[in-house]
């Protein structure tokens, strides 16, 4: 029970590695608002995560944002924990990137996450944990992934200036970074056929030295130690949960 009493939110929390961190959280006694878009999966989940509650606030909306944050701040109540997951995949060989896929997957990827994290602000204080899910695929040089990588570096670039800025308030700010995990993510990608996605499946799979896809589970459990008091010497860090993917190519 390392959250009990504690104030959590998770933004995008409503399927796959962000649903698994809802239900982690819950579990061990939190508090836990979570945001997504689609009601029907943000309905699913306040049912299998009992006292979970969904908001279906959309991250790249300022304004929503600023609504659902007052909400959670009316009476003087404040987050203990931060969880910024929202994501969107989106490949392109580099000759068919569009401005309009880029600044899509930019928006969501890297933009919002940083002003969500700056319209929180208010409500974080001296003992609060910001959790960024940031991806190996920042890291790499995937043939396809221009976009997503470069929002995703980009990311981890601003997690760390904020964990810098943060650090004198008493506010950790830490990142996990997953390898190739089952959720629905793979499946989401515009233009991508099932067949593709398969053969990128198996492409990911080789690319693992553990030879096989993560669970969400397995990630949450990374975020939820990196959001626990047990982690309380850590800022700035970057916890990769990819199966030895990225240090072992
Ligand atoms: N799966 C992987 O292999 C992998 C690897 C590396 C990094 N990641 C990262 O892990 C995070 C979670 O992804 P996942 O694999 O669990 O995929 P997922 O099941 O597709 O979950 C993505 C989550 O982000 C939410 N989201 C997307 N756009 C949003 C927006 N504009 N506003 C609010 N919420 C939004 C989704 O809500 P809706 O469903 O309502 O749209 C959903 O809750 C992402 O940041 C992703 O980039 C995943």
């Amino acid at each position: 029970m390392r959250f009990e009493n504690r104030n959590v939110l998770v933004l995008g929390g409503n399927s796959g590695i962000g649903l698994a961190s809802v239900k982690g959280f819950a579990e061990e006694g939190a508090n836990v608002h979570f945001t997504g878009r689609n009601q029907e999966t943000i309905d699913e989940a306040m049912q299998t995560v009992p006292g979970a509650q969904g908001h279906r606030v959309d991250i790249t909306d300022r304004a929503a944002m600023a609504d659902l944050l007052d909400n959670l701040g009316k009476d003087g109540r404040t987050l203990d924990i931060l969880f910024i997951n929202a994501g969107i995949g989106g490949f392109a060989p580099l000759r068919e990137i569009t401005e309009e896929q880029w600044d899509a997957i930019h928006n969501v990827n890297l933009k919002s996450c940083v002003f969500a994290i700056q319209q929180a602000l208010p409500l974080l204080g001296t003992g609060s944990a910001i959790v960024i899910t940031g991806s190996i695929g920042a890291h790499s040089a995937l043939p396809g992934n221009a976009m997503y990588a470069a929002a995703k570096n980009g990311l981890h670039a601003a997690m760390k200036v904020m964990a810098g800025e943060l650090v004198s308030e008493g506010i950790r700010v830490n990142m996990v970074s997953p390898g190739p995990i089952d959720t629905p993510l793979l499946y989401r990608n515009p233009g991508v056929t099932g067949a593709q996605v398969d053969a990128l499946r198996d492409k990911m799979i080789e690319s693992v030295p553990m030879k096989r896809m993560g669970q969400a589970e397995e990630v949450a459990r990374a975020v939820l130690f990196l959001a626990s008091d047990e982690a309380s010497f850590i800022t700035a860090a970057n916890l990769c949960v990819d199966g030895g993917a990225l240090e072992l190519r």
